[in-house]
């Protein structure tokens, strides 16, 4: 056994602080510095995610519907290299594949999401028993190899259908995904028991409707208030459904979250980034656990947003478990006056948000930032009263490539996830309830708006053969779940 096997863990289950003070004669280094290897909790689940849209492909077999996203990507100009998600990784057909990466991987915890259309072609009626074979057969296969599946309902593939009568925008939808999110609960909730509502409600209202980036490609600011407003209808009225489909249920919902810090220390800086905080991070808990929107905007638009008497009853529900989406971090300043004039957002949200420039970049050229796992994970714990939380996604884009030999060797997916993991096991030693971590994604796929060219993957695909590889980060990460430590 390694020498500093026993101070590190003595380290890890006390912490530095407590350790120096019970007057452990610990080495300076490991004093300074978060403990390098670390234990999660018994049970913990270990986890990829994938998303339906990004990796079944069969977009218009078995009786599934058109899906908002099938629209947009076959709207020129709206996708990187005109690519699309008709065929993706292809798991409507080659779901074992994935299984079997699964199986290598050793988790104990897969997070997948179906695709509504696929079980509503037209977003109302009856299911489509096809639609529901497939994912029936999805859930037994997981089960019988003891993984656990985490199925979220809605991760933004709306039926092209419901956006042709408003959707998300329109009020009624919340009531069509309560309608949805029952019939899928009744069809597999006798073995599934994890849920996952929505999948990072700020992306797809704002992104979809306000910046137009992502499917259905809307750009206003009052669709996208009405859509934020919908979607918190959906989520509490989705919660009650799945609840009333199965009272075991534990049920939660993905949130995007990153921490938002002031660029400076000035007064209205920080309240700046209070109010992003606000926004971008629990426009969509808040409302759920408390009741009340956050005081983010700077003028209430109750009215734009459409919200009617009793809807902050319907909205609120107290989730089971938290989804966190974590990446990166957020840098927040106040916009300057002339700022705030000409631009009609900053009249709303007075902040002006961008990624974090110091840390090195992924892929994407989104900032590699560790602790904001740790920030982010202990700000929801002391707000929320030490909620159970899942991370529900985490994870770096690269390109790398396999090398002669046909290894992929990702030597910085590794460090990233290394990371994160380390400052969430410090999250957790800190008095964090997290039962687990799900890496995104399973193996590369169509990454929305910007295709196939970012890399997300634990497993390298080749689009042309669909032939999956593992990465070298997929064996360290095989490890880690195997052990049920960081080392
Ligand atoms: C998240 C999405 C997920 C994936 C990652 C990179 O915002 O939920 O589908 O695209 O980003």
């Amino acid at each position: 056994m390694h020498t500093c096997t026993r101070r590190r863990f003595l380290q890890f289950a006390l912490g530095t602080a407590s350790a120096a003070a019970l007057g452990l004669n610990l080495p300076v280094d490991l004093l300074a510095a978060p403990a390098t290897a670390a234990t999660f909790p018994r049970g913990f689940f270990w986890g990829a995610a994938t998303a339906a849209y990004q990796i079944e492909g069969a977009w218009n077999e078995d009786g599934k519907g058109e899906s908002i996203w099938d629209r947009f990507a076959h709207t020129p100009g709206k996708i990187k290299n005109g690519d699309t998600g008709d065929v993706a990784c292809d798991s409507y057909h080659r779901w074992r594949d994935d299984l079997a990466l699964i199986k290598e991987l050793k988790l104990n915890s897969y997070r997948f999401s179906i695709s509504w259309p696929r079980i509503q072609p037209w977003g109302v009626g009856s299911a489509n028993p096809k639609g529901l074979e497939y994912y029936s057969r999805l859930v037994d296969a997981l089960l019988e190899a003891k993984i656990r599946p985490l199925v979220t309902l809605y991760h933004w593939d709306l039926p092209q259908k419901l956006e042709d009568a408003g959707g998300w925008p329109n009020r009624d939808t919340a009531a069509r995904f309560a309608d949805y999110a029952a019939l899928v609960v009744r069809a597999l909730g006798d073995r599934v028991t994890d849920w996952i509502l929505l999948n990072e409600a700020i992306s797809f209202t704002t992104e979809g409707y306000l910046q137009g980036i992502k499917a259905p490609g809307k750009k206003s600011i009052h669709d996208a208030l009405r859509a934020t407003h919908t979607a918190n209808l959906a989520q509490g009225m989705g919660f009650r459904a799945v609840k009333a489909a199965q009272a075991k249920a534990r049920v939660g919902s993905a949130f995007n979250m990153s921490p938002c810090q002031p660029a400076t220390k000035s007064q209205a800086d920080k309240l700046a980034a209070e109010r992003a905080h606000g926004f971008r991070n629990v426009w969509f808990l808040e409302p759920a656990l408390k009741g009340r929107y956050p005081e983010a905007l700077s003028l209430f638009p109750e009215y734009l947003m459409g919200v009617k008497s009793g809807d902050m009853e319907q909205i609120r529900a107290p989730l089971d478990f938290l989804g966190i989406n974590l990446y990166d971090r957020t840098i927040v300043s106040a916009p300057s006056a002339g700022e705030r004039l000409f631009n009609a957002q900053y009249w709303l949200l007075p902040a002006k948000m961008e990624r974090g420039q110091q840390g090195p970049k992924t892929g994407f050229g989104w900032e590699v930032w560790p602790a904001a796992m740790y920030d982010m994970v202990m700000r929801v714990t002391r707000d929320y009263g030490r909620p159970v939380i899942e991370i529900t996604e985490n994870g770096c884009s690269y390109e790398d490539v396999p090398d002669a030999n046909g290894v992929i060797n990702d030597v910085r997916r590794i460090e990233y996830l290394r990371g994160y993991l380390r400052e969430l096991a410090r999250a957790i030693h800190d008095g964090a309830h997290v039962r687990g971590y799900h890496v995104w994604t399973l193996m590369d796929n169509f990454e929305w708006e910007a295709g196939y060219s970012q890399r997300f993957g634990l497993a390298y695909v080749d689009f042309k053969t669909q032939k999956q590889t593992m990465k070298e980060s997929g064996k360290w990460y095989a490890q880690v779940a195997g052990a049920n430590a960081i080392t």
